[in-house]
């Protein structure tokens, strides 16, 4: 603590004639972000006994990991035979070959220890009859490599198990010695020659401005999806840490990845768990047929999310869409057993009725693809150290930099997630970022000074927000990024929509210097951290309408109506973006899929077409 932080001032410097007095602190890890992955990093690396502080823009308990409901997905067989080689399997096919193979094996494997680690550390998982954790099925996850019936393989809290771990976690990274700084605003990352040295914040409650050396930095700070129109995210998904790295001149990967989930609340946008359909609800169309039987003969609605998303916008679109617009489907939950929807749908059932309007035990849910979960992000091997391709290195590791979570592309999901495995994503690659950790931070070294200048950047940044005077208001701004992304880069895109949304969303990106802030003061000032939101948030948006334009397959995802088929001789290969953020200009390249796993235990999976 006092140790840590000089909190004199150590340096005012002046930006545009404005002083900003900085507060310094030092640690040997700076987590920023407090949902499940930077809740799991912060407890391994103070379990470690590094000087471990974990900053967040949010109260922990209310990142967005609280929203999470159906389950996390791991082999544990409590309720049917599985095993981790089945998940590794489901998951390789449900990434469309895009994932990265020893990530994936390092995911499944490492899948049953986490979750007993969260039940031992109090996770009030849902109970079968004979005492052990209850699973239920999720989609595209199968049995014997895909031959066999679906897997019951998803741990389960009711419908609310993303909230039940991160208290849990929180609980858990309260009991080390780790420090705190809530709603603290990361501005941007410290590069010095090409290491991570720390951050700049706004503290949010008295607008000062404080900056974080450390040896290592683990950006756990989530996905962006409120760059659409219509997400399941909270309205503080804005993808900071995305950004940060962008602006840090490093590269974005498969950023053109967006995840629809089947089944938001039409008009409201809010998760219906994937979990209601596999408690036994199903879809049906204008006709009320249960149509996923035509798309997925075998696993129905519990096909993986891009194939019930394509399939949901196919029968819209020809016109066998329900309500008077004819603009969404019908979600069955009523006849289900009550006792059922009360003990393992109860979030969900209260969530329709509020944002709905329904009573799940006598009428159908509105539902409609909502965009849900970036599989791209910040590129990563599966220690969660930030790689960048230099020479003929695809994976040459960026020192002092981590990143984990939805924020990291490890790349575990490749073009498409499967329901439950983002959960555990969370908690495998937070401890394996804890253990790296370990490994690469001596506890208490000295640390080099910071430049003088090392915050500047941020603050210019900062500063030209803050009093900015132009003609059109964030808010105005973000809603046309949100519409852009909602009209040209959703569930199906063409070249045609593509090259338009680029046009128009790079329109979007150069009206940014037109924003208007009205409020000057730094104190409590959600104009002005919205204008640093939406600036992130932009670039993203940006990056991955040009990635999906470049991309000329269908694969996971990103389903081109121009390019149907997946080409895995030409694409199977990660999409890698940056930006050059004066210029308003992005640089495309790529990089090898690992298609090798990490031990010999398991063979290489070998892509094959995807059916279900
Ligand atoms: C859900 O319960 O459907 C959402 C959880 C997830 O995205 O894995």
């Amino acid at each position: 603590m006092a140790s840590n932080t000089k909190s004199n001032g150590s340096a005012a410097p002046a930006i545009n004639g404005a002083a900003y007095p900085i507060t310094d602190h030092s640690y040997d890890v700076i987590v920023v972000g407090a949902g499940g992955a930077g809740l799991r990093a912060t407890v391994g690396c103070s379990k470690a006994g590094l000087r471990t502080a974990c900053i967040s823009k949010v109260f922990p308990t209310r990142s967005h990991t609280v929203a999470a409901q159906g389950g996390v997905a791991a082999s544990l067989a409590n309720m049917g035979p599985d095993n981790w080689k089945w998940h590794m399997y489901d998951t390789v096919k449900g990434s469309d070959w895009l994932g990265d193979q020893d990530s994936i094996e390092y995911l499944c494997r490492n899948a049953p220890a986490a979750v007993y680690e969260l039940e031992h550390w109090g996770v009030p998982f849902s109970r079968t009859e004979d005492g052990r954790i209850y699973q239920r099925p999720f989609g595209g996850m199968t049995t014997e490599f895909g031959n066999g019936p679906p897997a019951l393989r998803t741990c389960a809290a009711a419908d609310r198990t993303g909230h039940a771990m991160l208290h849990t976690l929180y609980g858990q990274a309260l009991r080390h010695e780790t420090e705190f700084f809530i709603e603290y605003f990361a501005i941007d990352i410290i590069m010095e020659d090409g290491r991570c040295r720390g951050v700049v914040c706004l503290k949010l409650d008295d607008g000062t401005i404080h900056r974080f050396r450390a040896q290592l930095v683990i950006l756990a700070t989530g996905g962006y999806g409120r760059a659409y129109f219509s997400a399941t995210s909270a309205h503080t998904c804005t993808g900071d840490g995305n950004a940060m790295v962008l602006r840090a001149g490093l590269p974005l990967q498969d950023m053109e990845f967006v995840q629809f989930h089947p089944t938001g609340i039409y008009g409201a946008g809010c998760l219906i768990t994937e979990g209601s359909r596999g408690e036994g609800g199903y879809l049906t169309n204008s006709e009320g047929e249960r149509f996923m039987e035509r798309y997925a003969p075998s696993v129905k609605d519990l096909a993986p999310r891009d194939i019930v998303s394509r399939s949901m916008t196919v029968e819209i679109r020809e016109g066998r869409g329900v309500g008077k617009g004819k603009d969404h489907i019908h979600l069955h939950l009523e006849h289900l057993d009550p006792k059922v929807l009360h003990e393992r749908l109860p979030g969900i059932s209260e969530s329709a009725k509020i944002f709905a309007g329904v009573d799940v035990t006598k009428a159908p849910i509105p539902v409609i693809p909502t965009a849900h979960y970036n599989m791209g992000g910040i590129p990563t091997n599966f220690h969660g150290e930030v790689v960048i391709k230099k020479g003929r290195n695809p994976d040459q590791v960026v020192p002092g930099l981590m990143a984990i979570g939805e924020a990291a592309c490890v790349s575990v999901h490749g073009a498409n997630r499967l329901g439950s495995n983002s959960l555990i994503d969370l908690v495998v690659f937070g401890r394996a970022a804890g253990l790296r950790a370990a490994e690469l931070v001596t506890a208490g070294a000295k640390q080099a000074e910071l430049p003088a200048s090392s915050a500047d950047l941020a603050l210019s940044r900062l500063d030209g927000f803050r009093h900015a005077k132009g003609d059109i208001s964030t808010a105005e701004l973000r809603l046309r990024m949100q519409t852009v992304m909602q009209n040209n880069c959703a569930v199906y895109r063409t070249g045609a929509t593509l090259d338009e949304g680029s046009k128009l969303i790079q329109e979007v990106w150069s009206a940014k210097d037109r924003i208007s802030v009205t409020d000057r003061s730094l104190i409590w000032n959600s104009d002005l951290v919205e204008t640093l939101e939406f600036d992130n948030l932009i670039v993203q948006a940006v990056v991955t309408m040009i990635g999906a334009a470049n991309r000329t397959e269908s694969r996971g995802a990103h389903a081109r109506e121009d390019y149907p088929e997946r080409d895995d001789v030409k694409w199977m290969k990660h999409t890698l973006a940056s930006i050059d953020a004066n210029a308003r200009t992005v640089a495309i390249d790529y990089r090898p899929v690992h298609s090798q796993t990490m031990t010999n235990e398991m063979h290489s999976i070998e892509p094959k077409k995807r059916v279900y």
